[in-house]
């Protein structure tokens, strides 16, 4: 203990659980660098106004949960919510979509933070991993992503998960629905807070959790009785696309989302072991988000998915990662010279990546072989004054408790061979 703790909805990753995180991280990123999307980081705080015009003005996430602030310099900045807004941007800034070769495929990893009430998968600070595919209108694409995504999942062994999709439409049909949907919520009884998101952004209204709420909303018109010809035939030849590689998904036809840049394409990755909190991922096509902050007309779509949730996807299905041994050795010096030749043998057996630990801090042997113990390694080698005059040090198989001296010149060779 300390005088202090982890702020409210914030965690520590702390071993052996973080090797979870890192291994989630890998196995989405992993389908996206073999699919030619490039890694790219941005800061960690972008002005406030990016994120107020792109993922818009009205939504929770802008108006409740940035962590909004000015700097002494008088700079207006805001941590980063998402991925989507700050990725296009920085593309954006650097030209990568006029060198020529479109889309632009990126890839991200890192930490987001929103002001949320906290509960169990929903945190304040959490981690990410996504794609954007920059600067192109093709119905192969959204496949693309949502065929990576499902690629990714059943690659960390998860099952229980659903994938829901929705068109949006585009500025053609979505200002008709919109307008429709309008008059309809007009006409129900609701309270003044949801009236006024009616008028603002009558879709979110359709996300509504209230059972009272959602009760009024089943003769809700459903944006797909509006979507225009160009819109249907582009969410069929996604919906065709996905299909025909396998990939099972559910058409959600009240599937709305949190962030306001979103046209046709929409989609969501939901666990069923989570509870309240059961989107694991979620993404789809943003056409206009370019032009919303200033750039040219560039269509894209991409997706993110939540690292925390997915490990708790893990836990909820039992399903548990193999990760690498941390330690394959564990050296344990007894005496002043045998620290000096056992840290010179752990560091030769490092450099040939064994995975290799020491014993530090002059402990005795029982101490030492309880630190070995607890480490993993299968193999220790100890050696005291008498191992040292012999030449020997003593190898121990902490698998069958076997031990037995091996020559100082001979150990590395030895261990390498043993460990393959
Ligand atoms: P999002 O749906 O807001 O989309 O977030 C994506 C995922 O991040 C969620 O499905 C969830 O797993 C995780 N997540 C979000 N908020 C929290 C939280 N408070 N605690 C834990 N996990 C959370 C986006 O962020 C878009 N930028 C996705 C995208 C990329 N669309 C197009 N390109």
């Amino acid at each position: 203990m300390s005088t202090f703790n982890a702020p409210k909805g914030t965690y520590d990753l702390l071993p052996p659980d973080s090797a979870t995180f890192l291994a989630v991280r890998e196995a989405i990123a992993r389908p996206l660098r073999n699919s030619g999307y490039g890694y790219i980081e941005t800061p960690g705080f972008e002005n406030v106004e990016l994120f107020a015009r792109g993922v818009g003005e009205s939504t929770d996430i802008v108006t409740k949960e940035m962590y909004a602030f000015e700097t002494k310099g008088g700079d207006r900045l805001a941590l980063r919510p998402e991925g989507t807004a700050s990725v296009l941007r920085a593309a954006l800034e650097a030209n990568l979509h006029k060198a020529g070769n479109l889309p632009v495929k990126l890839w991200y990893s890192g930490s987001y933070y929103r002001y949320e009430r906290p509960q169990k998968g929903r945190y304040r600070h959490f981690s990410q991993v996504g794609a954007e595919a920059i600067g192109a209108e093709d119905p192969a694409l959204d496949a693309e992503l949502i065929i990576l995504a499902d690629q990714a999942y059943r690659s960390l062994g998860l099952r229980d998960f659903r994938i829901l999709l929705n068109s949006l439409g585009d500025k053609e049909c979505r200002p008709v629905y919109r307008a429709a949907l309008q008059d309809f919520l007009r006409g129900l009884d609701l309270d003044e807070e949801t009236l006024r998101r009616a008028e603002i952004n009558p879709l979110r209204v359709l996300d509504d959790k209230r059972p009272d709420v959602q009760k009024q909303l089943t003769d809700a018109p459903i944006l797909r009785d509006y979507l225009c010809d160009a819109c249907k035939t582009y969410h069929e030849e996604v919906r065709e696309l996905i299909g025909a590689a396998g990939v099972v998904f559910e058409d959600d036809a009240r599937l709305v989302r949190g962030l306001d840049y979103y046209t046709r394409t929409t989609f969501e990755f939901v666990h069923d072991g989570l509870g309240a909190q059961s989107a694991v991922g979620g993404g789809g096509r943003y056409d206009g988000l370019s032009e919303m902050i200033g750039g040219p007309a560039l269509p894209s779509v991409g997706w993110a998915l939540g690292v925390d949730r997915t490990v708790l996807a893990l836990r909820a299905e039992g399903v548990e990662l193999p990760l690498p041994t941390v330690t394959s050795v564990y050296a344990v010096p007894l005496g002043e010279e045998a620290r000096r030749v056992l840290f010179a043998k752990v560091t030769e057996l490092r450099k040939l990546g064994i995975a290799t630990d020491f014993a530090y801090g002059g402990k005795g042997l029982k101490g030492a072989m309880k630190n070995a113990n607890r480490s993993g390694a299968r193999y220790a080698i100890v050696a005291g004054e008498r191992d040292l005059a012999e030449g020997v040090v003593q190898l121990k198989d902490m698998e069958s408790g076997d031990q037995a001296p091996v020559g100082l010149n001979e150990i590395v060779a030895e261990l390498e061979t043993r460990l393959g």
